[in-house]
This record gives structure tokens, C-alpha cells and sequence, in this order.
């Protein structure tokens, strides 16, 4: 859509590297330019619509969002800063996009880069809110931060503004540099929750109402829960135990010993899950292994969604390589195998396997 060969990068900073490769593939052309900040990158290539539209299509794993760059503005650091991004703004060629009646997020994100803190008299959120104001009462568009279908993206180093309209799909994820955040409830059990809720919106994949789960790696009982919480029983394998607030609820057993065990008794009783998760902290080619071990015990139109735990980069340690493997083991087992760095994942990722006969319910 926009005619630039600038874009920002967004990954969790560890795998910046290997993100700008998985677009160097599809843009053989593409070059960083300035780390703007950990994992903010501003690289130049061939076209950056194109680029968006070939991401959006093959979903590389580390890109965890995109945003073209189709003008820059110097900026002073203080309230005029507001009023020349608007006019930028409305000079790009997307704006015309912003019809009456379609929905659109202003999405700032404000960067320090290197000379420590520059004070500024307007947050993210107030230039957020003051642009979405002007840009509704210019274009009739509604201001939709949910589920936007265009976003107006602005990156704010100390000296310049970045910005770009893009559509939703094409930079990867609704959410500001692909920071989905969720917000926190009573009930919750551990911040692991938030990786599951993370992964079934970004696979688009609705846990069933009812039939059988099997939860390996689940203390303290994050994903547990949810799965209750879905109407799914629950077998949690764990030797650790579950928080208290799970116990008596029914239906959940839990079985106080290791996955290899569980998953040897499921395979000689031919035990069927609809789901399988796992969370598991170990190597991720073992985890492929007892995932592959397990694809037996999943129902043909079950799904199984499972981290997997990477090395950090050392010596002789290449954390792609343990994934490329992991995903190859995997790759023997399931028919469909995705893979994708959350926001919410640290130093692992997150798969989503599926048998042939598995069609998404969301
Ligand atoms: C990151 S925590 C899981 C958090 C959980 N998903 C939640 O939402 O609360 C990892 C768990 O894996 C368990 N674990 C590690 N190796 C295991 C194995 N071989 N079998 C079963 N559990 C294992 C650990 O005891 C630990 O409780």
C-alpha cells in the first residue's frame, strides 16, 4: 500500500538478528540501518508493502511486528511536536484510507536512544490520544484501539518521528510493536497464563468446550486453570505441586510425576486428548521428542500448544539450531507446525501442532 523502503522492525532483542534474516529472505535487499532501540530496528529494502504483504503471508517466527516509514519529522521535544506530526500525517498517502467509518489506532511508541532520558512534555498515550482525536473529526474514521483495521504508527526517537499508515495485517499484529499485554485478574494463577491466552489469539485457536486436556510442565497451574476455565478435563502433569486455589476443583487430576511417565501410561492405555499442552522447562528437541512421542494420544482433530525452551546464543550454542531441529522433529509427527516468538515468550517459543484433520475453531 505505502510506497517506501523503510520499515521499523520489532523482536524481542536477543533474536533481532535472526528476525532481520527471516525478512532478509523474503527482501533479499533489506539492510538494518540503526538499532533505535533493543530489539527496534530501521532497516531499508526494496518495497516495504511488498515486504508486509509476503510477512503477513509466510509469518516469520521472530518478526513480531512491522511498520513502514513514509516521512520523518525533526522533532523539539515539546508541544509543537503534536501538531507537526499531524500535518506529516496528513499528507500520507494512507490517510485517504481513513474513511468514514473505518477503524484505526494511533500507535506511539517513544524510544531513548543512547544520550539517556530526554524530557518531553506528551506521553505515548496523550500524543496517542490527541492524534486519534484530530484524525477522527478530519476523516470521519473511528478510533478503535481493540481491533483496529488501519494503524497510524509513530516511533519518537529524541531528534526525529517516524511514521506510517498501514493496515493491521500488514504490520503483523494489532498491538504497538506487537506488545499484546493482557490485563491481570484475581484468579490468575502465574504470568504463564498470558502466554496461552497470547498463542490461542494469535493462532486463532478456541480451546474446546468440553472433552480432555493433558497439561505437561503445569505447576503452578497457569494454563491449568484456563483449561478448566474452558469446560476441558484436566490431567496436570506435574512432580510440582499445583496452587492451592486448584485444589478439589473438578474435573482436574493431577498427576505428581514426570511427562516421560505419564505419556508411556496414556500411549499403553491408547488414552485420547482433544488438547495437548505443554510448558515443560527442558531442551526444546527433548520436548519435540515427547511431543512427537504424544502425537498418538491426540484425537485427529486435536492441537497440541507447546513452548519450547531455547539456549541463549554462546561459544559454540546456536539457539536456531535447536529449533530447526526441534521443529523438524515435530515436523515428522503433526502435519501442521507453526511457530511464532510472543510477546509474552522470553528465551523460548511457541508451537501450535495439528494432525491433518485439525480446523481452526476460532
Ligand atoms: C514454566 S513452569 C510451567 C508454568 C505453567 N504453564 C503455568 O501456567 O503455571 C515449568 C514446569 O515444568 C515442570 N517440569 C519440568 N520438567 C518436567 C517433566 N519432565 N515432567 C513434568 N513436569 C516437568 C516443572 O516442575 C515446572 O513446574
Amino acid at each position: 500500500m505505502s510506497r517506501t523502503n523503510r520499515v521499523v522492525v520489532t523482536a524481542q532483542a536477543e533474536f533481532a538478528q535472526a528476525a532481520l534474516e527471516e525478512l532478509q529472505y523474503l527482501d533479499h535487499q533489506l539492510q538494518q540501518i540503526e538499532t533505535l532501540a533493543p530489539g527496534i530496528l530501521l532497516c531499508q529494502g526494496t518495497d516495504v508493502a511488498t515486504l508486509q504483504d509476503k510477512a503477513a503471508n509466510r509469518r516469520p517466527i521472530f518478526v513480531r511486528h512491522l511498520a513502514p516509514v513514509e516521512a520523518v519529522v525533526d522533532v523539539s521535544n515539546t508541544e509543537r511536536d503534536i501538531g507537526a506530526i499531524a500535518l506529516a500525517l496528513a499528507e500520507l498517502p494512507g490517510f485517504a484510507l481513513l474513511e468514514r467509518g473505518t477503524r484505526f489506532a494511533v500507535q506511539s511508541r517513544i524510544v531513548q536512544t543512547g544520550q539517556g532520558k530526554v524530557e518531553r512534555p506528551y506521553s505515548s498515550g496523550k500524543l496517542n490520544q490527541a492524534l486519534a482525536e484530530a484524525c477522527a473529526e478530519e476523516t470521519g474514521a473511528v478510533e478503535w484501539i481493540k481491533k483496529p483495521q488501519m494503524v497510524i504508527s509513530i516511533l519518537c526517537t529524541p531528534s526525529q518521528a517516524l511514521l506510517g499508515i498501514s493496515s493491521a495485517e500488514e504490520n503483523l499484529s494489532s498491538w504497538p510493536g506487537g506488545a499484546r499485554h493482557f490485563a491481570q485478574s484475581e484468579e490468575q494463577i502465574s504470568r504463564a497464563e498470558f502466554k496461552l491466552l497470547e498463542a490461542l489469539e494469535v493462532f486463532g485457536v478456541e480451546l474446546p468446550s468440553s472433552g480432555r486436556a493433558v497439561d505437561l510442565g503445569a505447576a503452578p497451574g497457569g494454563w491449568t486453570r484456563l483449561l478448566l476455565e474452558a469446560g476441558l478435563h484436566v490431567v496436570a502433569v506435574d512432580p510440582a505441586n499445583l496452587d492451592p486455589r486448584l485444589a478439589g476443583q473438578k474435573p482436574l487430576e493431577h498427576y505428581r510425576g514426570y511427562a516421560e511417565r505419564y505419556l508411556a501410561e496414556c500411549l499403553r492405555r491408547s488414552w485420547r486428548f482433544d488438547i495437548i499442552t505443554n510448558d515443560m522447562r527442558m531442551d526444546a528437541r527433548d520436548a519435540a521428542r515427547l511431543l512427537g512421542k504424544a502425537a498418538s494420544c491426540l484425537r485427529r482433530d486435536g492441537v497440541v500448544m507447546s513452548t519450547l525452551k531455547l539456549p541463549h546464543a554462546s561459544g559454540g550454542i546456536n539457539p536456531l539450531a535447536t529449533l530447526r531441529e526441534a521443529m523438524s522433529i515435530l515436523r515428522h509427527h503433526y502435519a501442521t507446525v507453526q511457530a511464532r516468538q510472543l510477546f509474552h515468550n522470553r528465551q523460548e517459543v511457541t508451537i501450535v501442532a495439528a494432525h491433518p484433520q485439525f480446523t481452526k475453531r476460532g
